[in-house]
Parts: C-alpha cells; structure tokens; sequence
C-alpha cells in the first residue's frame, strides 16, 4: 500500500535562508506577484527592495530562460505605508527539465511567508483573432492538456492533510480580483481594447504550436495560450491564496484560414501560371520578449494599482 506521510522537503530552510535576509516590515508579504517573460520590469513597482536569488534559498532551482531572472524581490508597493509583496522574478517551466513540484515550489514557500493573493503575469500568443498583440487579457478559466493527461502538479503523495487533493478548479480565478483590475484600467484612464478577458491554453511547450494545433486549441474554447501559469495557479489554490492571472498577448498564433495546396501550386506551375509565394510567418521568443518590455509598463501600472485597491484587513 502507498503511505500518504507528509512530504519532507526543505521549507523549513527555505523560509529561514529568506526571513533572515529581510527587515520586520517585509517579513510577512501579503501579495505575491509572478513575473513573465519580459514583464520582470514589474520590480520597478516596488520600493525598499531586498533581492534573494534563487540559487542562496534551499529548494529554489534556476530559471534558464533568456528575459526571466533567478530571484526573489521584497519591498513595498502603494502610497502610504503600502503593502508589503514578493516578487518573483523568473519562473520555472517544465520544459526546462524542471519536475511540477519544482515549478510550484517557491508558490507554497511565499503562500507560508503569509502571502493571501497571488499575482501571476504571463506572455500568450493569441488564438482568438479579436486579440491584438499588446492586449493584457485577465484569465478567467483555463484549458489544460497536460492537468487531464498525467502532468498535473497535484499528482503524488499528498504535502499535508489540510491540502486537498482532489481540489475543484471551477473558481480557480478570484472574481473579486478580476473586478479590481477592470475598475483599476478605470483609474488608470487606460484605453478600453487594453483589457479583455479570455480562457487560457496552458501547453507544455517549448514548441511554438503548430498551424493545426493552434485551430485544435482555438475550436477547444481557447482565446490565448502559453507555457506557464496554471500549475503555479493549481497550486496557489491548493494553498488557499486568491489568484488573478494577467496575461500579455506577445503574438499572433499562425492559424492560416486555409490551406496553401502545394499540389495546386505545382500543377499551376507546370503549367506555366504565376505563383504567387505567401509570405511565411513565424514565431519567436524575441518577439515575445520585446513585446513584453514594450507593454511591461501598462502591466506593472495595472499590477500597482490592483495592489493598492486590495481591501486591508
Ligand atoms: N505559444 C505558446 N506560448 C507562448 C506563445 C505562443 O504563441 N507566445 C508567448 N508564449
């Protein structure tokens, strides 16, 4: 029979190698905030900052993505006294080789600083042709292959009774947060194709889709999809944290409407007709990382924003 013993891992370290390094004020961050790619600019929302790599906490791995940083970044946000918040700067992705468990590991270390609300930003590529690039498209559901088919973070030993295993993802996405940020791009006088809302792919990469797997996940109910996010969400959840998920549309998805007939195109040509080349389109991380930089500022004053609304309890 399989034992369902609590997992030892390294928190206790973990939370120790951190809370030395910081002063009273920021020992108890109440929001969480993930950077994604090219969005790492968002640590110039904060103030009082004190930085910790990833490689000087136990447990941490190291992000090996270009545009994502390895490091935990402490400080206040908000006029006042502020709010005290974490931010992490660089994620970890399965396709880097990482185990789930690894991906959300520092999710459940800064939900046991005290962290109530989680902040998770991502870059999309956009299937939904209604998206332009450059919309931030706050997630309201999520659509999951790798969750339905043995890449669950959940899967394994249970961490300890009070986390639910068999924990429903139907509200994965705080209602009340998602109204913050729509009333905060109010206040920001923001533009109104700035904001949309939409249903999030979460595939494991670190291929770009393919023309016919963009259409599979576009027909599925997706309106944009990207490698990150939903295992740190399941687990904040499990965690029992409040999650809003703001995701930054980098690219289009290349889902040609129809497809070029090389058949036809051949027979055209012998038979002496001028062919005409489509130009071909494809995506790339640099596009994705300048996208990110260039819009990373309406996303961090969005994110100060939400942060400054939160009820203070
Ligand atoms: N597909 C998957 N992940 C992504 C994309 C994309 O087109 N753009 C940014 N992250």
């Amino acid at each position: 029979m399989i034992s369902e013993q609590p997992v030892t891992s390294p928190f206790l370290a973990s939370l120790n190698a951190i809370i030395l390094r910081l002063p009273g004020k920021l020992r108890k961050p109440k929001v969480g905030i993930i950077c994604g790619s090219g969005l790492g600019g968002l640590v110039d929302a904060l103030r009082e900052t004190v930085t910790i790599p990833y490689d000087t906490i136990p447990g941490f791995a190291q992000s090996s993505v270009s545009g994502h940083n390895s490091s935990l970044a402490f400080g206040i946000i908000g006029a006042g006294e502020g709010v005290p918040v974490v931010a992490m700067l660089g994620r970890f992705h399965p396709y880097e080789g990482h185990k789930l468990s690894t991906v959300v590991y520092p999710v459940r270390v800064i939900a046991k600083l005290g962290v109530t609300d989680l902040i998770v930003t991502n870059a999309s590529g956009a299937l939904n042709p209604d998206l332009a690039v450059g919309t931030i498209v706050v997630i309201h559901d999520h659509l999951a292959l790798p969750n339905l088919t043995g890449m669950n973070p959940l899967l394994g030993p249970l961490i300890s009774p009070e986390h639910p295993r068999f924990l429903a993802v139907s509200d994965a996405y705080s209602t009340s947060l998602r109204r913050l940020v729509f009333h905060a791009s109010h206040e920001l006088h923001l533009d109104n194709d700035v904001l949309a809302e939409g249903v999030y792919a979460w595939v494991s990469g670190p291929t770009y889709e393919s023309p016919a797997e963009g259409r599979f996940l576009r027909n599925a109910g997706a309106d944009v999809v990207g490698m990150s996010t939903v295992p740190e969400v399941v687990a904040a959840r499990q965690e029992g944290l409040n999650v809003l998920a703001l995701s930054l549309v980098t690219n289009a998805v290349v889902i040609p409407d129809k497809y070029r007939s090389i058949k036809e195109e051949v027979r055209d040509e012998i038979m002496g007709k001028s062919i005409e080349l489509p130009v071909s389109e494809v995506v790339s991380h640099e596009e994705v990382l300048t996208i990110g930089r260039e819009k990373g500022n309406v996303m961090r004053q969005l994110v100060e924003r939400v942060i400054e609304m939160l009820p203070h309890n």
